[in-house]
């Protein structure tokens, strides 16, 4: 059930291999199990149990007790966020164990997990912590015949499915607001990822959270994620990952007519005006789409330049990735960029860059592998230039270190190319015209707008998409809506 693992960075640990049901590590029902890859050495580091269907089961019907019971349900909002608090202090006492694993399992480097990755974890759950005694309803006055006002229920038992780009944090993104309502969850973590999540499972034991409360497993998409959301003891799914899955989930959880929150794909924009600092723009470009190796669903993947900055921009651009995005071994304190998380993912951002080079784009940069010793799922940094909007490499999502630079000549010429997708996720624009920016960003089908930065996501602002980019958000107060109900109580005052 458990496995000693050691790292090149020389910390040791004992990892969990089974599936967290009812605060204890049990085996799948079959024993059937995933093997969990190195992307850096394309070896195996261990394999976990995946959950069978009867394990969802298993899972749905703890968290279904859990709901009821007086040691979850009937603590004070004060006491939830208590909990939280402990888990978030024991997730910081555990930081660098738990940034170790999510380096060698995912493949983004140590640095980026340490200090970015695992303090969001922290944060998040501290701030939902923070709102768990002030989530409250409200009174409405209607006059004296009347009295009425609002409770806050929580919704029941949460299923929560999250991909394996940002294993550890995904998975507080959904906790935090899921816990903080009242809330139970079960928990399936992406079967590339399986590992950081389950040690997290072991401090969530030890914070005091009750059994059953949250359970997480692992398992395959089409087979225990598509168990959970279609079990019927399951009040609602979240979902993050792809806009493909996101379609199949919602299709699959009308049946049970659960609540769903997505979270799905992006192609988002970043416009440079003529107007831009352009240190600023190819500076914030650069962490727009290379950072996480490209494997973020808000990416700027397409960058859309004004004629009259274009070359001065690709070729500053250029010179910060070369600067910047130093591809190596996750572990080594210089690398920026690690591998792609899976041989599929790898396969999938190298077919993008054949089709963008079959299309007649120029390849400015990279293009190519960049394997280290041999070995891993490493891609050069690669930016396109002399794209056409029709070309696959501006419409589809990439998820890799790979952009396509387009050249635009009017600011009606812009917001037409930003919007001209099925997607809606992020935006980002570079001005130091304070009112076209204003006048932009409203312009923009998307999300969120960032003016002069990119991906400058924080969990006190809201997160989420408009079009095919999802339903619902994240974060903020705003992602509290999706894990209550308002219950409206009318009190007859007149005799
Ligand atoms: P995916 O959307 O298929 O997987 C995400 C999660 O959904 C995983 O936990 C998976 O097990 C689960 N899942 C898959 N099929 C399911 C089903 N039928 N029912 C219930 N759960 C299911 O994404 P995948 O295959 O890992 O990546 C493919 C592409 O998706 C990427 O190249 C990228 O473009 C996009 N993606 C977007 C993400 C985002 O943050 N929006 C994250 C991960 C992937
Ligand atoms: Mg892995």
């Amino acid at each position: 059930m458990e496995i000693e693992l050691a790292a090149p960075n020389g910390r040791k640990w004992t990892q969990p291999l089974g599936l967290f049901i009812n605060n204890e590590f049990v085996k799948s029902s079959n024993e059937q199990k995933i093997a969990s890859i190195n992307p850096t050495t394309e070896e195996e580091i261990c394999s976990v149990f995946a959950a069978t269907a009867d394990d969802v089961d298993k899972a749905v019907a703890a968290a279904r007790k859990a709901f009821k019971d007086p040691s979850w349900r009937s603590l004070s909002g004060t006491e939830r966020g208590a909990l939280m608090v402990k888990l978030a202090d024991l997730v910081a006492q555990h930081a660098e164990t738990l940034a170790t694993i999510e380096c060698l399992d995912n493949g983004k480097p140590y640095s980026v997990a340490l200090k970015e990755n695992v303090p969001e974890v922290i944060n998040v759950l501290k701030y939902y912590a923070g709102y768990a005694d002030k989530n409250f309803g409200q009174v409405i006055d209607v006059g004296p015949a009347k009295f009425a006002y609002t409770l806050k229920e929580p919704l029941g038992v949460c299923g929560q499915i999250i991909p394996w780009n940002y294993p550890l944090d995904m998975a507080a993104w959904k906790l935090g607001p899921a816990l903080c309502c009242g809330n139970t969850v079960v928990l399936k973590l992406a079967e590339q990822t399986p590992l950081s999540m389950l040690y997290v499972a072991r401090l969530i034991k030890e914070a005091g959270f009750p059994p059953g409360v949250v359970n997480i497993i692992n398992g395959h998409g089409r087979e225990a994620g598509a168990a959970l959301v279609q079990h019927p003891g399951v009040d609602k799914i979240a979902f993050t990952g792809s806009t493909a899955t996101g379609k199949e989930i919602m299709k699959m959880a009308s049946a049970t007519m659960k609540n769903i929150t997505l979270e799905t794909g992006g192609k988002s924009p970043l416009i440079v005006f003529e107007d831009a600092d352009l240190d600023l723009a190819a500076q914030w470009s650069h962490i727009g789409i290379m950072s996480n190796q490209g494997q973020i669903c808000t990416a700027t993947s397409r960058i859309l330049v004004h004629e009259k900055v274009y070359d001065e921009f690709v070729g500053r651009f250029k010179a910060k990735v070369e600067e910047i995005s130093v591809v190596g071994d996750p572990f080594e304190e210089t690398t920026f960029q690690g591998p792609q998380v899976t041989r599929a993912q790898y396969d999938r951002v190298l077919s993008y860059i054949k089709s963008g080079q079959e299309e007649g784009a120029t390849i400015v940069l990279g293009g190519e592998p960049l394997p280290q010793k041999g070995k891993g799922f490493f891609i050069a940094p690669t930016v396109f230039t002399n794209v056409r909007p029709e070309m696959k490499i501006f419409r589809e999502e990439i998820f890799g270190p790979c952009v396509a630079i387009v050249k635009f000549d009017t600011e009606e010429e812009a917001i037409q190319l930003s919007n001209d997708t099925t997607y809606g996720l992020g935006a980002a624009l570079f001005t130091k015209d304070l009112v076209r920016a204003h006048r932009v960003a409203r312009e923009i089908e998307a999300g969120m707008v960032w003016i002069n930065s990119s991906n400058d996501s924080d969990f006190r602002i809201p997160f989420g998409g408009v079009k095919q980019s999802g339903i619902g958000r994240e974060l903020g107060e705003a992602g509290l809506a999706p894990y209550c109900n308002i219950k409206a109580v009318h009190v007859n005052m007149a005799a």
